[in-house]
């Protein structure tokens, strides 16, 4: 396979340019093509079968850049695994969120006690329960579903009042539980960091997925031998999005605001609802 293929990333919506601008930024010889379907997020308030069928939708689109790689960004998504896609689409590599986090977080835990916040699809998979469980039995997990905090990011209200009052009253049952460890269920929630941690306090350990991620998808290329090795050659990510209001340009721009971002409007050929 050809180095020099792309990366390529999806997500609901903005929240997986997180993941992507980590990437960027740790492998910058890479090229990065990213999807946000904006037109249909939310997706962790919807069923396991429409979000499959997008998460169908997304990949078809992407592998007609012939990428050596898929990121799932999106925590709903990576939920419900990654063998049905690996069914559909044999022979693509594919990397989740939620198996790099979790790890991180029984690194990061010194008492055992971890939180996890994420939409709701996320948190009833039980999947970040199932996966730290299975390898350390005596850690604790105690949960929120947060189904206002997607909507909150992709609307730019990253650090307002009304966010923190919002994330007080989800997070505050699990600050009870003495969590030293939080899981940011959600590639949307970094954007909301400083939100967060001014209601979680200094001494919990946020786990934000992009870190973990872009260690591991590092890892797997490098061991797959398809790291792009060549002269450093910047290149601008191309962001696509399924629906672009001149709005939501301002927030990406403020979001990711250092250099030459492509951002276009495609389709994946999908329903706009299902
Ligand atoms: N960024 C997505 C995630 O990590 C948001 C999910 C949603 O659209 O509700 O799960």
């Amino acid at each position: 396979m050809n180095k020099e293929l792309p990366i390529a990333i999806f997500d609901s919506g903005i929240g997986g340019l997180t993941v992507a601008k980590r990437l960027y930024r740790l492998l910058p010889k890479e090229k990065i093509i990213y999807f946000g379907d904006t037109a249909r997020v939310p997706y962790g308030t919807k069923s396991a079968e429409t979000i499959k069928q997008y998460a169908i939708q997304i990949t078809r689109f992407l592998i007609r850049f012939n990428p050596k790689i898929i990121v799932i960004a999106c925590h709903s998504v990576s939920s419900l695994g990654t063998s049905f896609l690996k069914r559909r689409f044999p022979g693509i590599t594919f990397i989740d969120v939620i198996n790099p986090s979790a790890l991180q977080a029984l690194k990061t835990t010194r008492n055992k006690q971890i939180g996890v916040i994420g939409p709701p699809a996320t948190i009833s998979s039980k999947r970040y329960e199932s996966i730290i469980k299975r390898i350390d039995s005596q850690v604790h997990v105690y949960q929120k579903a947060c189904p206002l905090l997607v909507p909150l990011a992709e609307e730019g209200w990253f650090d307002t009042d009304v966010t923190k009052n919002i994330i007080s009253y989800y997070v505050d049952d699990l600050l009870e539980k003495q969590i030293d460890t939080l899981i940011l269920g959600c590639t949307h929630y970094p954007l909301l960091e400083k939100a967060i941690r001014a209601v979680v306090g200094p001494s919990v350990f946020l786990v934000d997925a992009s870190e973990a991620t872009g260690i591991k998808v590092k890892k797997v290329l490098q061991q797959q031998d398809l790291l792009n090795k060549g002269k450093l050659k910047k290149h601008v990510p191309v962001l696509f999005f399924s629906d672009l209001p001149d709005y939501r340009k301002k927030i990406m721009s403020r979001f990711w605001n250092t250099q030459a971002l492509l951002i276009k409007k495609a389709s994946t050929g999908g329903k706009k609802n299902v």
